[in-house]
């Protein structure tokens, strides 16, 4: 059985004082949810008050940061480490998200050192790939996305594959309001946990859980959730609204 994993991507929004109302207001209104489990991932400059309130008020929610270094300290101005994360008792680290490959440039190779580093210190990945759209328009996402998943998958020791999440997020999807059909989704959910079977020896394929991202909303949660190899989604805009993200958590209601 594969937990339900509902993640807040905050992106670059939200001042420190911002989102600790945010993530007060979402507690308000999902305290009672249960079996489900929800990530918020502020930016890093909000990560030690969000830290702080979850501790204090007891919030049933898993921490997450939207971007690491592979190294573990030194010379390396402006990064945040894996130690770092660690210690503000992040658990979730969002990894090769499409944005930091397309701004910064971000490579296959970066976000598997990325990953490797963070299981490392005990830390979950949650791993982005996806298809930009001329590439599924061209019929070719599956193999684009199984390049990724392959390539970023480099050196994970099989029995950490529980700890790994993959967001499938389509490019054309995201900040767009063009959703993936559920159909869609769960079809390429099922590709890549095909992928990680081929890779892997172990049974341990079936532990790892794998999201959809991109224009999720309360309106389409429930469907997307319904296919079988969604585990999860990664939210982007909606996840700014208190109102909307608790709609989505509340996804079987
Ligand atoms: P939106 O939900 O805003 O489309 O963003 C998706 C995303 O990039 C989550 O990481």
């Amino acid at each position: 059985m594969r937990i339900p994993i509902i993640a807040g991507n905050w992106k670059m929004y939200k001042t420190h004082l911002e989102a600790v109302k945010l993530v007060q207001s979402l507690w308000y209104e999902v305290s009672d949810v249960s079996g489900v489990e929800v990530v918020v991932c502020p930016p890093f400059t909000a990560l030690r008050s969000i830290q702080t309130v979850i501790g204090m008020d007891k919030m049933n929610f898993k921490l997450g940061a939207q971007d690491v270094y592979f190294e573990e300290e030194g010379a390396f101005t402006g990064e945040i480490s894996p130690l770092m994360l660690k210690a503000l008792h992040v658990d979730y680290v969002i990894v090769g998200h499409s944005e930091r490959r397309q701004y910064f440039k971000e490579s296959d190779q970066d976000v598997n050192k990325k990953v490797v580093a963070i299981l490392a210190h005990g830390m979950r990945p949650i791993m982005c790939v996806g298809e930009p759209l001329e590439i599924r328009e061209k019929g070719q996402a599956a193999r684009y996305v199984e390049d990724q998943v392959v390539n970023c998958l480099q050196s994970v020791p099989e029995d950490r594959l529980g700890d790994m999440v993959i967001a499938y997020e389509p490019i054309w999807a995201i900040g767009t309001g063009r959703t993936a059909s559920p159909e869609d989704a769960n079809e390429m959910a099922g590709h890549i946990r095909r992928i990680v079977a081929c890779i892997f020896s172990e049974p341990g394929f079936q532990k790892i859980r794998i999201q959809y991202g991109g224009s999720v909303k309360a309106s389409n949660i429930k469907e997307l959730m319904a296919g079988p190899e969604v585990d999860g989604v990664l939210v982007g805009g909606a996840s700014l609204s208190a109102d909307e993200f608790a709609r989505i958590v509340r996804y079987r209601e």
